[in-house]
């Protein structure tokens, strides 16, 4: 059974060990400082030992389709060739870093975000279909703005090949692999969700036909980056709203993995995800403080078109979170079932925190030694499989960026990262990711002093 410190393969590419940065936005942009900030950010966790980092999204256009302000694009073959300082810094570590390709489709700031709107009036939102009959409620209601313009075939095919020409370019500058955002509500997903994709042609219609468009994205980036390790997350969608009846149940999510892997993808990341952006991959606590911070308030009537709306929003905020509470590994059940079904690497993340729950995901034979728990002291150990190949964590990197550390070799560490989410709020104004609470900064600061980063 595999250990935390152990190799692994995923499409060829050897990653030195099974613990991994999931994605988190970093809101570095394409300014002239934009490489520096990826690397002041996903560094320490390369130098901290952990063997695969997993970049935030990035767009592949050079307009719109961002889900946030500050957001990364790859459409610029200069800018793009630029990241190299960044591949070669985590190189330099021995990690591995792989990019993740996105476009939001609907869930961009073009639906969203009023200012952006307002300054960029011009901006389409790219739609899979004409938006189903629950978001035209909430565009009734205020809380966004559908004004979509529903790709045709051919655009699809273009949409596709621009998927290709970034990984191209991510390639040249380094890059390891290509991560596809497919399960953040992001326009894969709503290419695969029967909740958004009503579509005639032949990327609508049967589960299969929704998986067309991962399919061709698959093609481009073989025809054009080579035999490259290609990732992506895949959507249960079970978390949705009860007004949400068309929707990918486990048993899809499970089945997207299997056929994903006869397509020729590399490795897969089973999330659990609603089809509205809400707190569903995010579970923890409402952020209250986040919302209540007194110098981002102005910046957040901007993004939410004023004081009421972001009452609403703060409002809708706290709803979810009574819903989406934090849950240890809550894509455990997921990744095991689709572990079960294909024969490439499955990597969890959701809620995992501590090394003792690593080591239970990756050899669940060390749990179940007959007493329920690995202390040796049990009538015999089952053979029950482990239910990922590799772990991951998103938070707990913006809380200890060189979490890594403590970690490996180490013993039963947990991360500092309490799950209140104020690190989530703040990036609607396009601040940077970083952990945003005094208690667990300090605790970082004590553990800096003790040498446990070094
Ligand atoms: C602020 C923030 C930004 C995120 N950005 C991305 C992203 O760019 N792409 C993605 O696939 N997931 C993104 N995620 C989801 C994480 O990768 C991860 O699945 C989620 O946070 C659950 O893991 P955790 O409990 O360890 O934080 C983001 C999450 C947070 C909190
Ligand atoms: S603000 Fe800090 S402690 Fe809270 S969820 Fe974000 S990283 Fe974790």
């Amino acid at each position: 059974m595999a250990t935390l410190e152990d190799p692994i393969d995923i499409g060829g590419l050897t990653v030195p060990n099974r613990l991994y940065r999931a994605p988190l936005l970093e809101c570095a942009g394409n300014g002239p400082d934009a490489v520096d900030a990826l690397i002041d950010d996903l560094e320490p966790a390369a130098a901290s030992g952990v063997g695969l980092i997993c970049q935030g999204a990035t767009i592949v256009r050079g307009d719109g389709g961002c889900a946030a302000p500050g957001m990364t694009r790859v459409h610029d073959p200069e800018f793009t060739s630029r990241l190299s300082r960044l591949t070669e810094r985590i190189h330099d570590h021995g990690s591995r870093i792989v990019l993740q390709l996105e476009h939001g489709g609907l869930r961009s700031m073009e639906t969203w975000h009023a200012e952006f709107r307002r300054s960029n009036p011009e901006l389409e939102q790219l739609a899979v279909s004409t938006p189903p009959w629950q978001l035209r409620a909430l565009d009734r209601l205020g809380f966004l703005t559908f004004e979509p313009h529903v790709l045709s075939t051919d655009e699809v095919y273009e949409l596709a090949a621009d998927f290709g020409r970034a990984a191209a370019r991510a390639v040249e500058a380094g890059y390891d692999g290509i991560h596809l955002a497919g399960a953040n509500m992001g326009i894969v997903q709503q290419f695969l969700s029967p909740f958004y994709n009503r579509r005639e042609d032949e990327f609508g219609g049967s589960p299969e036909a929704r998986l067309e468009f991962l399919a061709l994205v698959h093609d481009e980036i073989r025809e054009r980056a080579g035999d490259v390790p290609l990732l992506t997350k895949v959507p249960a969608e079970t978390p949705a709203p009860p007004v949400v009846r068309r929707k990918l149940s486990l048993s899809d999510g499970v089945e997207l993995a299997r056929r994903l892997e006869r397509i020729g993808y590399d490795a897969v990341v089973p999330v659990q995800t609603s089809v509205v952006w809400d707190m569903s991959i995010i579970r923890g606590e409402y952020p209250a403080r986040a919302w209540e911070n007194e110098r981002l308030q102005e910046e957040y009537d901007a993004a939410f078109g004023g004081a009421t709306r972001k009452r609403l929003v703060a409002l809708a905020n706290r709803v979810q979170s009574l819903q989406y509470d934090f849950e240890p590994a809550w894509n455990e059940d997921f990744c095991r079932r689709v572990r079960e079904r294909v024969s490439i690497p499955v990597l969890a993340e959701g809620g995992i925190r501590d090394r003792t729950e690593m080591d239970r995901l990756l050899d669940s034979a060390r749990e179940l030694d007959g007493d329920g728990n690995d202390d040796g002291t049990g009538t015999g150990a089952t053979d029950a499989d482990p239910a990922c190949d590799m772990v991951g964590m998103a938070r707990p990197f913006y809380a200890e960026p060189r979490l890594g550390a403590r970690l490996l070799d180490g013993d039963a560490a947990s991360a500092l990262c309490d799950n209140c989410n104020n690190c989530t709020v703040p990036q609607v104004t396009g601040a940077p990711g970083i952990c945003r609470t005094p208690s667990v900064l300090r605790k970082r600061g004590e553990l800096e002093r003790e040498g446990v980063y070094d």
